[in-house]
């Protein structure tokens, strides 16, 4: 599904923001401070109803506006659809696709699927498992949208798992009651593990290929490093009541894919611990890249492409080959610069170029 266009009230510094995307790249430039992140975000809460920069969405409503509406215009396959988005704090937010409301926007069938780089995305590659974890699934979720419950029915039946776990402790339930759980927190945990190891298999070699692109000194891999070697539930069950010992005198469930690893490589060293800053914003870029691509396969588009501010840590050679591989993709991006001279081939007419200005977007600049 392509974004035609944007259309904002109050949202963030933009009094009315309003906005057409290209087909393919559209770049927007101004100084610091301009609304470029900004925009950026306006795009993702228009495409997902929430904010892709802060969990306090009270943030996004214009200083002394009481509400924001963010309103997106997208063709699908199957014809032309309007997501719309209005938020007050403290009410619940207001989302509409074609008219008809809606609870939740990420359910919805109709909308655009969106994909973020903001620098402190970076945390993906050098934060702790859990950000992997719940990336992973996440992508599990945009590639079969069928599965999205698997994690969240493991996520339950390991919460009450700990909950019996305490009540044994505190004498209340007999130790032997785990028994009966055991076999359907591994049944759980056996789906979940199966949906992340193909997930990862889906990107992996798209992942190596564009990695190569980005960074052609060192090979990138990921491996999905499951907590747990079993392959059926009885064995993962087996393996749960071993350790019930162990569990009861820490009081929570310590193996299973909570506990699972996602690794990102670079020449077979763990980049989390290696990496220099540049190489693994490089391999977040490759992972997005790889996952977009994987997207569009099983899905049958690429999301839109949010890249906020990358182009000044790239040197170079490492900015034409993300443009390259951008426009190669086919779906459409938006990047977002200080300096228009950081985005290789942005003279092209096929790249659509914007500038905001303190909370405006001022519209085209023309090539030079
Ligand atoms: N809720 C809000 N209401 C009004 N203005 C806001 C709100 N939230 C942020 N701003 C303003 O938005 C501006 C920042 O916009 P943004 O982060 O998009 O800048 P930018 O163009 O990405 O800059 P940089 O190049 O430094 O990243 C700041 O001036 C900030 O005060
Ligand atoms: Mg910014």
């Amino acid at each position: 599904m392509q974004v035609l266009a944007l259309r904002a009230r109050d949202f963030r510094g933009y009094p009315q923001l309003e906005v057409e995307l290209g087909p393919g790249l559209t770049v927007i430039s101004g100084p610091n401070g301009a609304g470029k992140t900004n925009l950026l975000e306006a795009l993702y809460f228009g495409c997902t109803a929430r904010s892709c920069r802060t969990a306090n969405e009270r943030e996004v409503v214009r200083f002394g506006a009481a509400a924001t509406r963010v309103v997106l215009a997208a063709q699908g396959a199957d014809g032309p659809h309007q997501l719309s988005v209005g938020f007050a704090p403290g009410e619940p937010k207001r989302i509409a696709v074609d008219g008809a409301p809606l609870d939740r926007l990420l359910e919805a069938a109709n909308r655009p699927l969106v994909s973020v780089f903001l620098p402190d995305r970076l945390e993906l590659i050098k934060g702790a498992p859990g950000v992997r974890r719940a990336h992973l699934d996440h992508l599990v979720g945009a590639l079969w949208p069928g599965r999205v419950g698997t994690r969240r029915a493991y996520a339950q039946a390991l919460a009450q798992r700990n909950a019996l776990i305490g009540r044994i402790r505190a004498g209340l339930s007999a130790r032997h009651s785990l028994l009966a759980w055991d076999i359907q927190l591994a049944d759980h945990a056996i789906a979940l593990m199966g949906d992340r190891a193909s997930a990862t298999a889906a990107v992996a070699e798209r992942y190596a290929r564009i990695g190569t692109e980005l960074d052609s000194d060192e090979e990138l891999s990921i491996a999905y490093r499951p907590r747990s070697r079993a392959r059926t539930r009885e064995e993962l069950a087996a393996e749960l009541s071993e350790r019930i010992d162990g569990d009861l005198e820490r009081g929570f469930t310590a193996h299973g894919p909570h506990r699972d690893e996602l690794l990102t490589l670079r020449g077979g060293r763990d980049l989390r611990a290696f990496g220099s800053q540049g190489q693994q914003r490089i391999a977040l870029l490759a992972l997005l890249l790889a996952e977009r691509e994987a997207i569009a396969t099983h899905r049958g588009a690429a999301p839109l492409l949010l890249l906020d501010d990358v182009m000044s840590e790239l040197d170079g050679p490492r900015r034409h080959a993300l443009v390259r591989l951008l426009r190669a993709s086919g779906g459409q991006a938006v990047i977002t610069t200080t300096d228009l001279d950081h985005v290789p081939e942005g003279e092209d007419p096929e790249v659509r170029r914007l500038e905001v200005s303190a909370g405006r977007v001022l519209g085209e600049v023309l090539a030079a």
